[in-house]
């Protein structure tokens, strides 16, 4: 396929987005450039995600993610993780900061790093995180490269929960893309991340559905 019409597969229908008692309280973390930190941003500035960004925690000085909050007016935390002597020392700092700022549910928007139970276990069902892959295909580093490398025709993004094993945990929406003739890494990237800035806000919302009649059940 070589016709950029062809450029979306399946993804999910956008509905109604759904009205909370109060806007979702959410922490976000990033690594990289931030697009999809400002996706989630923007779905809420435009009145489709009932939600507040309390805070952006970035792990790499000077990223893209740090310009963007810095421009977008979201308060952001860099915490550089040579800092601490574990993962789980890192961990703990971040859920103090969710902590700290009220946050019900923490997404995970491009964080290049490995998580521990100890913030898994802080927000149980509600750390999120979006993929380059449709998973279970392609777990792990570089999952366009090794698209690319296995020769598969259909690539895309899920967003899932975090569970200890790395890009594992329940689906909650994917959206597929065709690989092109001629694709490399950086046109296929293009692709699938016009699709994440889509999924991850909507995805977003219906898992806020989940946690907030949770939250009702539990009284
Ligand atoms: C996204 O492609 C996401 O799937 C992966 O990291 C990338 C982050 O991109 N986990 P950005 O920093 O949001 O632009």
């Amino acid at each position: 396929m070589d016709d950029e019409c062809y450029s979306t597969l399946i993804v999910p229908a956008i509905g109604t987005w759904p009205r909370f008692d109060s806007p979702l309280r959410l922490g976000v973390m990033a690594s990289g450039t931030g697009t999809n930190f400002e996706a989630l941003h923007n779905a809420i500035t435009c009145g489709d995600l009932d939600a507040q960004i309390r805070v952006l925690v970035v792990n790499k000085a000077g990223c893209g993610a740090i310009a963007r909050a810095e421009r977008l007016g979201i308060r952001c935390e860099f915490k550089d993780h040579r800092l601490f002597p574990t993962r789980e020392a890192m961990d703990e700092e971040l859920v103090r900061t969710f902590q700290n700022e009220g946050v019900e549910a923490v997404v995970m928007a491009g964080w290049m790093r490995i998580v521990t139970p100890v913030l898994i276990d802080a927000f149980p069902g509600k750390l999120i995180n979006i993929h380059p892959s449709l998973l279970p295909s392609f777990k792990g580093m570089d999952a366009i490269g090794q698209c690319l490398a296995a020769g598969v025709t259909i690539a895309g993004c899920t967003v899932h929960e975090v569970l200890n094993d790395v890009d594992a945990g329940p689906i909650l929406a994917q959206a597929a893309v065709p690989i092109l003739s001629g694709d490399n890494r950086d046109r296929l990237n293009r692709r699938i991340q016009t699709q994440e800035h889509r999924l991850l806000p909507w995805a977003t919302a219906l898992a806020g559905q989940r946690w907030r009649s949770a939250t009702r059940t539990q009284g």
